[in-house]
């Protein structure tokens, strides 16, 4: 019998069947196609595929009814599922219903050699354990976590895979960068989704208030205590608990925290009785827990306990993709009677949205555009319906990217006289993407690869830094010093 590794490519595209195949066949695996989800659980029923791509939207059966057909019949065989239209929500659904991976368009073939790669080398090892139930997402009142930058979607899967485990969640991230979204969107994901979602901001309550907010009190226990009450652990019973700023709860508190993770149970303030924790944790902090561990303001062994499993929220301005996608977003979500439909961002406003740094991240963006659709009424968002700070800081960078490719024009004007070369503006462009690429190069290794001090030194804008190397696909090395 033939050996050769078999890979079955389903998709309704024919374009998609054939380039696929074309690839992988290069690779030396056996590809089948077929064009609906029918069509391939009869061959999967028939062959040993190891892996199978695909679609989501088709007609008939979708791509996620075909996936869950699978783990019930051959979970053996590795899904990944494929779409043009990444919403969070396929995203995480696939994931939870145990797809492999989860690839949308446009398709990178290098990374899908490497999945392949990755699923052939664990042939034959256990699937995912499978969840009980397909959930039905429209209702999600959290929906729509936006987000199509690699990042994001990186989170989504992670959302997804851990979506029917009980493991203890930690989320750290810059302030406004989406936490408490991503928490919430973890306990509807889980199976325990009909039961408390139960938040505690462990900041914002004093410590003396904070113990009985969460363990509840009894009766006469302390002053002002007049009659029983219960507290977040028990309200939450069954469901999830969100500590919120966990990074600011004091040290003996955390070890309360520690014990009844520990443990599984707890006791009211003043109470004797012990009673059962069963909740699934899922704390968040904007503070360095790293840090504060080495400060002694954070216990390590309850740091370890809830970083089972750790999502890192990534500021705004590390994925730029998302920028425009987020402000169109919120510009549906704040535009009303007169102006909806008809408010939209004016190029100028995107270049500034674009390099401003966003400290306040998703939260300041969404507080922008807020106040920016009650501005601009109907009609385009201009830079003067935008706060001052943010355009001043924009437009200086805007100013001294144009600074920066007028000197570097110049050079080259020079350079071209000097050599009585062509003045063809194709040839043009070439040599200035050239000796822009090597200025680069030699800029990143003179600052030990640190983009931010080669875009302070060359004054420019970091994001436009950022989005030329990208471009130009130049491999920065990695240097000991460059933390
Ligand atoms: N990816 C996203 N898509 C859409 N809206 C988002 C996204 N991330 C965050 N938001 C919105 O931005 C605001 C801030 O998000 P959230 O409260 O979850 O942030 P946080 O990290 O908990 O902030 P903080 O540390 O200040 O508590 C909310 O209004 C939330 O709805
Ligand atoms: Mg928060």
């Amino acid at each position: 019998m033939d050996n050769t590794p078999k890979i079955l490519i389903v998709d309704d595209e024919e374009n998609i069947r054939r380039i696929f195949k074309k690839a992988l066949e290069k690779k030396n695996y056996v590809v089948h196609t077929a064009p609906n989800a029918e069509d391939a659980l009869r061959k999967i029923k028939n062959q040993d595929y190891f892996l199978v791509f695909s679609d989501i939207f088709m007609d008939g059966m979708s791509g996620l009814d075909l996936l869950k057909e699978v783990k019930e019949t051959t979970p053996q065989v590795k899904v990944v599922v494929m779409t043009a239209q990444d919403t969070m929500n396929n995203t995480i659904e696939a994931m939870r219903m145990g797809a492999y991976d989860y690839i949308s368009k446009p398709f990178d073939f290098d990374t899908i050699y490497a999945l392949v790669d990755r699923a052939e080398s664990s042939r034959g090892m256990e699937a995912p354990p499978q969840p009980d139930t397909v959930l039905e997402v429209d209702e999600f009142s959290v929906e729509s976590i936006i987000g199509k930058s690699k990042k994001m979607q990186d989170i989504f899967k992670t959302i997804g895979k851990s979506a029917t485990s009980d493991l203890a969640v930690l989320i750290t991230g810059e302030s406004g960068t989406g936490k408490e979204m991503v928490a919430g969107a973890m306990h509807y994901y889980s199976s325990h989704k009909d039961r408390p979602f139960v938040c505690i901001n462990c900041a914002a309550i004093s410590r003396e208030l904070l113990e009985s907010e969460l363990f509840g009190h009894e009766k006469g226990s302390f002053t002002g205590a007049v009659e029983q009450k219960k507290g977040k652990f028990e309200i939450a019973n069954g469901g999830t608990l969100f500590l919120d700023e966990i990074g600011d709860m004091e040290l003996p508190l955390q070890a309360k925290i520690l014990r009844v993770l520990q443990t599984k149970d707890f006791y009211r303030v003043g109470g004797k009785e012990a009673l059962e924790a069963n909740v699934r944790i899922i704390a968040a902090t904007n503070q360095n827990l790293e840090e504060l561990m080495e400060q002694k303001h954070f216990r390590e062994d309850l740091f370890h306990r809830l970083n089972v499993i750790h999502i890192f929220m990534p500021p705004l301005r590390d994925r730029p993709e998302d920028l425009t996608l987020l402000a169109n977003h919120f510009l549906r979500m704040y535009a009303t009677g007169l102006s909806q439909g008809q408010v939209y961002l004016a190029p100028e406003s995107i270049r500034i949205f674009n390099s401003y740094s966003w400290r306040g991240n998703i939260r300041e963006l969404e507080n922008v555009i807020k106040r920016a659709v009650v501005l601009a009424g109907s009609g385009p968002i201009l830079p003067e319906h935008l706060p001052d700070h943010l355009v001043e800081a924009g437009s200086q960078l805007v100013e001294a990217d144009g600074r920066f490719e007028n000197r570097l024009n110049r050079l080259i004007r020079e350079y071209l006289a000097q050599n009585q070369e062509t003045q063809d503006g194709h040839i043009y462009d070439n040599l200035v993407q050239s000796l822009e690429k090597q200025l680069f190069k030699i800029m990143l290794d003179k600052h030990f690869g640190k983009q931010v001090s080669v875009a302070k030194a060359l004054g420019i804008n970091r994001n436009t830094l950022k989005r030329k190397i990208d471009a130009m696909k130049i491999e920065i090395k990695k240097h000991k010093n460059n933390e």
